[in-house]
């Protein structure tokens, strides 16, 4: 069994050595294990082509027009039985080059659009999207912050898993972690991360979460959209819509159990999300042949020019 460590911190610095401790665990547990430091691989920004969704929906399996260390990357995640990552806290969430790895898996990691860009290739005699990326996997996450500015990053981490549903095991946060390596108590739970995930690994089909519980008792959540006109709050990450209550002093997250079928991590959520997307995308096909559009993106295309730095 095959742990992958991904750091997404400064060369030996606090993340990278807890990345290690959490591989050091792993290999405790009997795992193979490999790391590497995302700061080190050219990894472009997403810029939106949808390449990615256009082929895997038209059976040629899902292709990213961007040349970069990605697709090593994503062959690298895709051989792990298990991911464990360690990840800055920038401005209270997760660094951005983990939001460009999150955009970069994005649509094409997507596990909806992997199934259904397998039937249509299967059925038109296409290309297959690759398919590791339906096999289930453990992946835990740990952020790391200097102070306790840190509100957002969970729910950053865990969209990774969201978009292929892949398992979560540990999603934890380190905050006034400048001194970790000094702090016996955090370092060993970070071994002990790095040992739930081996063990999770073995059998990932039926892996257990073992973190926070946070509020959300679908997702483990802690953060919320909080609607002006009305009492519904909007889990931000499996976006299920219900209510909190505060019961002796302890806040709660009720949701109407029919609410499960439209959860972004389950595969009626996403299906239903793909049909959204879909129309979308048919209004657009349909505006496009408006002359009301066409003069619309001339007047905003003609208006001004984007700016550049010289040379
Ligand atoms: C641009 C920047 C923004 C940061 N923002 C936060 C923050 O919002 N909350 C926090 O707890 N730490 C913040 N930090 C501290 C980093 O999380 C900390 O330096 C990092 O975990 C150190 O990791 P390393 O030793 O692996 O490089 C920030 C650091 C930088 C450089």
């Amino acid at each position: 069994m095959k742990i992958l460590g991904i750091s997404a911190g400064t060369r030996n610095g606090n993340n990278d050595s807890m990345c290690k401790e959490a591989l050091m665990g792993a290999q405790e547990a009997g795992a193979e294990v490999e790391f590497i430091r995302l700061l080190d691989l050219d990894i472009k920004h997403c810029t939106g082509c949808i390449a990615c969704v256009r082929t895997l929906m038209s059976g040629q399996g899902g292709i990213c027009t961007l040349k970069d260390d990605f697709e090593w990357l994503k062959d690298k995640i895709l051989d792990a039985d298990g991911i464990v990552f360690s990840v800055p806290i920038f401005e209270k969430g997760a660094l951005g080059m983990f939001r460009t790895l999150l955009d970069r898996f994005g649509p094409r990691m997507d596990r909806a659009n992997n199934v259904i860009g397998t039937k249509i290739a299967r059925e038109n005699g296409g290309k297959e999207p690759d398919q590791r990326v339906l096999k289930n996997k453990a992946v835990s996450y740990m952020a790391l912050g200097g102070s306790e500015w840190t509100t957002r990053v969970q729910c950053d981490m865990e969209l990774f898993s969201l978009v292929p549903m892949w398992k979560t095991i540990n999603n934890e946060v380190f905050d006034w972690s400048t001194n970790i390596l000094l702090d016996e108590e955090r370092i060993n739970k970070v071994n002990k991360i790095g040992k739930n995930l081996a063990m999770a690994s073995l059998e990932a089909d039926n892996a257990e979460y073992l973190g926070d519980q946070g509020i959300c008792p679908h997702c483990h959540s802690r953060n919320f959209y909080l609607n002006n006109d009305s009492s519904e709050a909007v889990c931000c990450l499996c976006g299920i819509i219900g209510e909190i209550k505060v019961t002796d002093g302890k806040i709660s997250f009720y949701f109407p159990e029919e609410q499960l079928s439209h959860a972004h991590n389950t595969m009626p959520g996403k299906l239903i999300h793909v049909n959204d997307i879909r129309g979308t995308v048919e209004t657009l096909k349909d505006m496009k042949n408006s002359p009301v559009y066409a003069e619309r993106i001339k007047k905003y295309k003609e208006f001004i020019q984007p700016l550049r730095p010289e040379n």
